[in-house]
């Protein structure tokens, strides 16, 4: 989408997602959806693959909250995602089609029973959308938030836990995680680069442009200039991490920005407080990297403890 259109659907969706008012309320639940996600890793064998047992269940339950997609649904939200980011394009559309069938049926029943979810603002918002517009944005939405999370929770996980005197400082000293997790979204980023197409005759550094070109905007690029960011490929938490371009930038810039900062402060936050032991359990060299995707990750993260604290102390 562009131009007018863009402008109408991203008008309703960021108030409908991510006002102040929503991630406060969606905090509570962001919070009670990491620390029981936490609670199963506490039951299960080790190592645990973080990403497969962790990451992926957190961020599609949490992108699933805010649009009132019932668990039974998560399933099929990670068949599609999996299609979408990782899978063989032939079989895109027979991956994707019962999400596609339960997301209809979803905007359908908001139609006649309002909701305060993202799912049922957008319905009941007066631009009136169509059940097309509808289904295409919120699906857009759901894939584009989850998969994108789930990537940078593993992949941050994995760049503490490759040198613990990364994740140490953030264990002593809670109020760094928030830079921390700029400074992952800085570091690495979504994919090499995005797609984007010259409206107009130009120049960038002395190389022609013709109205009509494709150009990849190497958002990497960007982020690891030494002139703007010293030292580029270290994780600093103190870091001035402004005007980095890991969520985009104009127009487009990353409408899910405020839920997914808050979604990675509290993973962070809670895996520190409460796995301070957490630690790869392979070598560094044997964590691969699927690099296939826009989504960079780790396809498995198999780490291990010695103990995991209960979300709350226990009572006295
Ligand atoms: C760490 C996690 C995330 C990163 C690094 C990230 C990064 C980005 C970037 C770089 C863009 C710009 C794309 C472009 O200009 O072509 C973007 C756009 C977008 N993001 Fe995110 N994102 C993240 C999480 C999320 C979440 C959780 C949601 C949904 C709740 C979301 C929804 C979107 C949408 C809908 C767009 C398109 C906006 C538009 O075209 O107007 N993202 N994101």
């Amino acid at each position: 989408m562009d131009g007018a259109d863009h402008v109408r659907f991203r008008r309703a969706l960021a108030p409908a997602m991510v006002t102040a008012k929503r991630m406060a309320a969606i905090r509570p639940v962001v919070q009670r959806i990491v620390d029981e996600a936490i609670d199963d890793l506490a039951t299960s064998a080790q190592p645990a693959d973080l990403h497969e047992q962790f990451a992926k269940p957190v961020s599609s339950a949490v992108i699933a909250e805010l649009f009132g997609v019932p668990a039974s649904a998560r399933e099929l939200l990670l068949d599609s995602a999996e299609a979408l980011f990782r899978g063989d394009a032939d079989h895109l559309e027979k991956a994707t089609a019962p999400l596609y069938a339960c997301m209809q049926e979803l905007i359908t029943r908001r139609r006649t029973e309002p909701a305060e979810d993202a799912l049922g603002l957008l319905v009941g918002h007066p631009e009136n959308f169509t059940d097309l517009e509808l289904l295409v944005g919120a699906i857009s939405v759901l894939l584009a938030g989850y998969d994108t999370a789930a990537s940078m929770i593993s992949h941050g996980a994995f760049v503490l836990l490759a040198d613990l005197a990364r994740f140490a400082p953030l264990r002593e000293d809670p109020a760094l995680i928030p830079g921390a997790v700029e400074e992952m979204v800085r570091l690495l980023g979504v994919g090499p680069g995005r797609m984007r197409v010259a409206v107009t005759d130009t120049e960038i550094a002395g190389t022609p442009i013709a109205a009509g070109d494709y150009v990849v905007v190497s958002i990497q690029g960007a982020n690891h200039d030494p002139a703007r960011f010293p030292d580029p490929g270290r994780l600093d938490a103190h870091r001035d991490h402004r005007r980095h371009l890991g969520w985009g930038f104009g127009p487009h810039r990353c409408v899910g920005q405020p839920l997914a900062q808050l979604e990675l402060t509290v993973v962070f936050e809670a895996l520190a407080r409460r796995i301070p032991s957490l630690r790869l359990a392979v070598p560094i060299e044997d964590i691969e990297l699927e690099t296939d995707t826009p989504n960079t990750s780790p396809a498995r993260l198999p780490v291990a403890w010695e103990e995991i604290r209960p979300s709350r102390p226990p009572l006295s």
